[in-house]
């Protein structure tokens, strides 16, 4: 009989793409091989996100869908981990009775040893793990990377801030830090693997090492993995607007190797909303911020999310989104229609938006961000580029990767190899809404 096969079907942010990293390690460990499919896979986890309500439908339909695998295959392991974990405990196994083990978002790296005792003790009940409080443990073993050059690198978790519409906070509890030896320990330890970019990972990594009290502990870490032999590029997410510091801006201006990419979510450009979020901001620091941004890093793309519907938002809030979204003029933007989370104080707000407003207010959104995005790209045309070489596009014959600015950048072949993770000049001749394209040239 050959090894036991996994597969996990990751949903969610990129914390969860990190979370899935550390399980298919843990797994590997106990020497499984990863399954090309999942309906081969002797044992499946489902990573959730209950983020928003679609997310949570289409998560429950695929949970859904591995009974029919159960029933052919009762020696099948079904694992649910992540948010969705975290926020339903033992009710999904009531709901799902295929699941076996209900994994919170403390105990990913818990599971190898919550694996082995299942496997041990075999006993045909479900297990749930969602004691929130519990002592995270440090990754002591061995990660299954996605990419060969690319890295995730969790530098905290949880969140404190309690927007009023978000669940995050509830599902992923109150923050704490990594320190800074373990995660300069991860990243020499990833350089040493060939890993060459670098994205410090936290809800919110502006408020990184309150805890330790040391004053603007983010711009400092920031600093300190700039400088690690080997790193080429470091990136991190996300910022919030209340906590981003100028520090923060002054490092990323002064340190070589980490990109002039800001994500800075703004969520809504009314001030009334903005507090009815409990967002901790207003209009006038969110400029500041963006002043202060353009001010020392002038060439950077600025991202950010916005929410359209939130409850009580008027036409009026809305057109001071859309102004700031002119006046800004983003690289990109995450829109999102305001879902209800329960639990979270907005879902028991009244003057929730009807469905058919949301929607048009997303649209006409969307419709101005696009322009915006491809106003910026255009910006680009004339100008050589660095990219990191992710690999072929579509077409085998034109390849693609990520500029410092994190623009998707396609260029042909011509005749010539790459390596993955190689840095290639590209100067850009055309731009569209979602990439620029060029022609590999010789770095001057
Ligand atoms: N910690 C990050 C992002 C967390 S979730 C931050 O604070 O920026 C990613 C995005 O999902 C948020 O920025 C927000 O725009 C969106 N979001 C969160 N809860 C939502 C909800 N209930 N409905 C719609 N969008 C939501
Ligand atoms: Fe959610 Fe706000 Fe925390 Fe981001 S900062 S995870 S939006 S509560
Ligand atoms: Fe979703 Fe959890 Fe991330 S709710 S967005 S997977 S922190």
């Amino acid at each position: 009989m050959g090894a036991k096969t996994y597969f996990v079907i990751n949903y969610g942010c990129q914390m969860n793409e990190s979370d899935t990293e550390h399980y298919a390690g843990q797994l590997e460990e106990l020497g499984y091989r990863p399954a090309g499919d999942f309906h081969d896979a002797d044992l499946i986890i489902v990573n959730t996100c209950c983020v928003r309500e679609s997310a949570e439908k289409k998560i429950a339909g695929k949970i859904g869908e591995l009974k029919a695998l159960k029933t052919k295959n009762p020696e099948l392991i079904i694992c649910v981990a992540g948010c969705m974990a975290q926020k339903d405990g033992a009710k999904l196994i009531k709901k799902h009775p295929q699941v076996d083990i209900v994994l919170g978002t403390a105990y990913v790296n818990d599971f190898k040893d919550i694996l082995l005792d299942f496997l041990v003790q075999r006993r045909r009940k479900g297990r749930v793990y969602d004691d929130l409080t519990i002592h995270q443990s440090e990754f002591e073993g061995k990660m299954v990377r996605q990419s060969n050059f690319e890295a995730w690198i969790p530098i905290m978790y949880g969140c404190n801030n309690y927007c009023t519409y978000c669940i995050v906070p509830y599902v992923r509890g109150r923050e704490r830090s990594r320190s800074v030896e373990n995660i300069v320990a991860e990243i020499e330890q990833a350089v040493q693997e060939g890993y060459k970019e670098f994205t410090l990972l936290g809800q919110n990594v502006n408020s990184y090492g309150k805890e330790f009290g040391i004053e603007n502990a983010f711009a400092k870490l920031i600093r300190r993995v700039n400088d690690i032999p080997g790193v080429e590029r470091v990136r991190y997410m996300t910022s919030h607007p209340k906590d981003m510091s100028e520090e923060l801006i002054k490092a990323v201006a002064e340190c070589e190797h980490v990109c002039e990419n800001f994500h800075v979510p703004f969520q809504s450009g009314s001030d009334t909303i903005l507090k009815q979020m409990n967002r901790g901001y207003n209009l006038e620091r969110y400029h500041h911020l963006i002043d202060t941004i353009r001010k020392y890093v002038p060439h950077a793309a600025i991202t950010t999310d916005i929410i359209v519907g939130f409850p009580g938002e008027t036409e009026e809030d809305f057109q001071a989104t859309l102004k700031l979204v002119q006046e800004v003029e983003f690289d990109a933007a995450f829109t999102f229609i305001y879902s209800k989370r329960s639990g979270t104080p907005a879902a028991k707000m009244e003057n929730q938006v009807p469905l058919a407003v949301k929607h048009e207010r997303l649209n006409e959104l969307m419709e101005v961000q696009n322009l915006n995005s491809l106003k910026c790209n255009e910006k680009l045309v004339g100008q050589v580029v660095e990219v990191l070489a992710e690999g072929p596009s579509k077409n085998p014959e034109v390849w693609s990767g990520r500029s410092r600015t994190n623009k998707l950048v396609l260029w042909p072949l011509e005749g010539k190899t790459y390596q993955l993770g190689e840095k290639v000049y590209v100067k850009v001749d055309t731009a569209q809404t979602w990439l620029v394209k060029g022609k590999a040239v010789d770095h001057e």
